[in-house]
């Protein structure tokens, strides 16, 4: 490994500020005299979009021709961390083949609202699911000796004025809720780069915010790698390059460079930050350097079959009525919808892919007894009455009508954001039609994020394939049919409607400001809490069998928050048929000060049985499964209590559930004052102790008994709960005004006996 401090002092400060930003779109600068290669990057994440010429950054024009895998959306919905792993390493081995140093991916941020124009590049509204599928992605590619570039970091949940916006976060729902997908991926695999968001985050862009690249990824989590702005990101490269903005992409045209090199002069920028800027970008390039195999072959076939696989593993059966599915291969079987023919399988903007093939349903099903008709047009974005006529035709001679919809791509991509969540007036007004002319209706849904769903009532079955990449028609018609029994699990609610979406009120935000209010209550865990109706809740998914969960364990009653819990659970196969269920585990504090979730996904796996098998799935809790992030401190804290441990098939079927009780090792600061209320005091023992005898009195003075002008009745009507109420709201200088003047010595050398512990 080369020495990249003794290179890093052999080169000049404008070759430094040079290798600082990208060489054109996709490459790093070299510096020839020194032999520091230029390397490429490339977008992903869920295949290679390769440019040659003419680079841009939004997918406009063609790359090579490759594979797309599925995306995000949809591979978080298998909730398969091998499966994902193995997706990687096919993509690294396409990287090495194509000499691409870095992928840019996985894309990890949190689906807050149904809205958001790149819900399909995202993985969850869970940060625990979207850390683990990154992570094992990230691993799978990087076991290729390629980097990957994590993104977009952070908080970066909104297309909308996506290069101006602010999303103000508190600090708690950014430590529970979009860092952790980030913290996760880095702990575990370590990625090579992470890309940095385009958004402020309270006030301050990502690409020079200080405390977010170098604090808390750096120092806190352990970052190794380099930082990459996205494309455009940057505004002031100097606070940049002193945050820790490694690598500004693609280029500012050399004004940025020139800007740093001034400031060295000036003596405004420490040349220490731009030395660390190029050792962490030399590490990675170096890295790569060392470790190219172009001679990787990459089997363009082989990949759009695994592809296929992948995707069939995804799909999410939301809907199953009468087992009208799977389907037999003898019926008369009629595919509507344009979409049967030419599926929809990406999303639009930078993770475009320039598919060598694809596969749709109608030709994967050749062979078997199926018609097809258009039912309506994607790109008029209409159903002429012809369509619906001959899709009603159609729907009339088979014995089971299967129609294709979900979203175009006009609805959902990169750049901006959707208006509502409704899918295409001309396909509801289809699915109704085709459902009303043959009662064995299933609906198959392309889409990167949740829809309404006006007919659900009407049709039998809904299969949510996702955007499934370029073999999807295959593994529909294979999900279809039963050849692959479907095991996909929701990783994302779907609610009745838009308005029901916790962050609705303020989604979008004010001009270049949004606040997010909802603070940790994102998804389920605001579904969960107010006990609302939804129409598919996160972790939900079918299966042509039946699974069965027993034999809850856990491996102590009561642990220190320093311990480790081992929980143990049986599934059972019950049905007829080989699957796969998803075991889920969610956590929830019993009760708790700080206002919490009710549950909090903290464990899964996905588990493969044949009909009758049984097999135990353990899960390892730690101090983080049960923590919350304590402002006061700073830290991840548990308050000692008790917590739940349910598991299930979905959080809203959750039929094992165990208490453990964990016991803090830490305890919190406080500083009491003359204000302190007394509840707050009397839950510290030692405040407690010195309390109880001024206490006594006072309750003596507040008895009614001893107010002379107070009736009988009246003093019937005061409680003792009332009493202690009054007492438990009360501050500590109420001592004083209630008659105890002769006790504020005594409370004041209490208090400073209480601050000094
Ligand atoms: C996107 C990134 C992408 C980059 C390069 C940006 O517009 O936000 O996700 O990697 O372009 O294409």
């Amino acid at each position: 490994m080369k020495d990249i401090k003794a290179l890093v002092a052999q080169m000049t400060l404008e070759e430094k500020a040079g290798l600082c930003s990208g060489l054109d779109f996709w490459h790093t600068k070299p510096v020839e005299r020194l032999g520091i290669p230029a390397t490429m990057v490339s977008d992903g994440p869920h295949g290679l979009r390769k440019q040659d010429e003419e680079g841009d950054h939004l997918g406009i024009n063609d790359s090579i021709k490759a594979v797309c895998f599925p995306a995000a959306c949809a591979t978080a919905a298998s909730f398969d961390k091998e499966l994902i792993g193995k997706m990687g390493e096919a993509i690294g081995d396409s990287c090495q083949h194509e000499k691409l140093s870095v992928v840019l991916g996985p894309a990890v941020n949190i689906k807050r609202s149904p809205l958001c124009g790149r819900n399909f590049e995202y993985f969850s509204e869970d940060p625990y699911l979207a850390g683990k599928m990154s992570a094992a992605y990230i691993n799978g590619v990087q076991s290729r000796n390629v980097g990957t570039s994590i993104k977009h970091f952070a908080a970066n949940n909104q297309e909308h004025r996506r290069m101006s916006s602010s999303s103000d976060v508190d600090e708690r729902t950014l430590r529970e809720i979009y860092f952790p997908a980030f913290e996760i991926s880095v702990k575990e695999s370590q990625p090579w780069t992470v890309m940095c968001s385009y958004n402020r985050i309270n006030g301050v862009y990502a690409s020079e915010n200080p405390w977010l690249l170098t604090d808390v990824l750096r120092k806190e989590w352990g970052f190794e790698g380099y930082v990459m702005s996205d494309w455009g990101a940057v505004s002031n490269r100097v606070k940049g390059v002193a945050a820790g903005l490694d690598l500004e992409m693609p280029a500012s045209g050399g004004i940025n460079d020139r800007k740093i090199v001034e400031a060295v002069k000036k003596g405004e920028l420490d040349e220490k930050y731009v030395d660390l800027c190029c050792e962490r970008i030399l590490n990675i390039i170096f890295r790569f350097q060392e470790s190219m195999k172009p001679e990787t072959p990459w089997d363009k076939e082989a990949q759009h079959e695994f592809s296929g696989q992948i995707a069939s593993e995804c799909m999410v059966l939301l809907k199953n009525d009468s087992d009208i599915l799977p389907l037999n291969k003898e019926d008369a079987i009629a595919f509507i919808g344009e979409f049967a023919e030419k599926p929809r399988f990406q999303g639009g903007g930078s993770s475009h892919i320039n598919s060598f093939k694809t596969t749709s349903a109608v030709e994967a099903a050749k062979g078997l007894n199926v018609t097809y008709a258009q039912g309506y047009s994607v790109a008029k974005d209409e159903a002429t009455d012809e369509m619906i006529a001959e899709a009603v035709k159609a729907a009339k001679a088979a014995k089971v009508a299967v129609v294709f919809a979900g979203l175009p791509d006009s609805y959902e991509s990169e750049g901006y954001d959707r208006t509502n969540m409704a899918m295409p007036a001309c396909q509801n007004k289809l699915i109704e039609a085709v459902a009303e002319a043959n009662p064995n209706t299933v609906v198959v849904l392309h889409n990167g994020s949740p829809v309404e769903m006006p007919w659900i009532g009407q049709v039998k079955a809904v299969l949510e394939a996702y955007l499934g990449g370029q073999n999807v028609g295959e593994a529909t018609v294979k999900v279809l049919y039963g050849d692959v029994n479907p095991s996909g699990h929701l990783a994302e609610t779907f609610p009745c409607k838009l308005q029901d979406n916790p962050s609705y009120l303020y989604y979008g935000g004010e001009g270049n400001r949004t606040e997010y209010r909802e603070g940790v209550f994102v998804g389920y865990r605001y579904y969960d809490k107010k006990d609302m109706n939804v129409l598919f809740p996160f972790g939900h998914g079918l299966s042509y069998t039946t699974f069965d969960y027993s034999n809850l364990r856990l491996s102590a009653k009561e642990i220190k928050d320093t311990d480790t819990l081992t929980v143990t659970v049986t599934v059972t196969n019950t049905g007829k048929r080989f699957g796969k269920a998803v075991a889920q585990l969610y956590v929830g504090d019993k009760e708790s000060t700080p206002i919490r979730p009710v549950r909090e996904l903290k464990g899964f796996e996905k588990v493969a049985l044949n009909p009758g098998e049984s097999k135990d799935v353990s899960f390892t809790l730690d101090k983080r499964s049960f923590a919350y992030w304590n402002e006061a401190i700073h830290d991840w804290h548990v308050e000692t209590g008790d917590f739940t441990i349910e598991v299930g098939a979905s959080s809203r079927d959750l039929p094992l559930c165990e208490t453990v009780k964990v016991d803090s090792t830490v305890a919190l600061p406080h500083h009491y004052t003359l204000d302190s209320i007394f509840m707050d005091l009397l839950a510290d023992p030692k405040a407690q102790a010195v309390l109880e005898p001024l206490l006594k009195k006072m309750k003596e003075a507040f008895a009614p008994e001893n107010d002379g002008n107070t009736t009988e009745a009246a003093k019937e009507a005061v409680s003792d709960d009332m009493g202690a109420a009054m007492i438990n709201y009360m501050p500590l200088r109420g001592i004083l005004s209630f008659g105890g003047a002769d006790t504020a010595p005594a409370i004041e050398q209490m208090l400073k006996a209480l601050n000094n512990q």
